[in-house]
């Protein structure tokens, strides 16, 4: 049966990227050819890769430990302020919209 398919929607450029069930979300922008912000390359430790939840946050896997202790690493006030996640780490199950500037094609530099 083949695996099931969510969108995933980054603002604010509007890319939309296809994702099966229980990929991340910076996984699904790679396979689709896009560029996301990383350092540790999606290791969960350099928290650069992280994003704005703005819809779809209930459609996200559970935050980790791992993931706890990286988004320690963002700043504070936006933690306070916004629904913030690791996009190497949280897993797709449903349709979500998150912001993140900086993922653009792989050509484009
Ligand atoms: S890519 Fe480094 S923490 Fe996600």
């Amino acid at each position: 049966m083949p695996a099931e398919k969510h969108w995933v929607t980054v603002e604010p450029r509007h890319i939309v990227l296809e994702a099966d069930d229980g990929e991340t979300i910076m996984g699904a922008a790679l396979r689709s050819g896009y560029r996301w912000p990383s350092l540790c390359g999606g290791d969960g430790t350099c928290s650069i890769c992280w994003v704005e939840v703005l819809t779809g946050g209930n459609q996200l896997s559970e935050v980790g430990e791992l993931e706890q202790d990286t988004l320690q690493l963002v700043p504070a006030l936006v933690r306070r302020t916004r629904s913030v996640r690791l996009a190497c780490q949280a897993r797709v199950q449903g349709d979500v919209c998150v912001r993140k500037s900086g993922v653009r094609p792989k050509a484009q530099q």
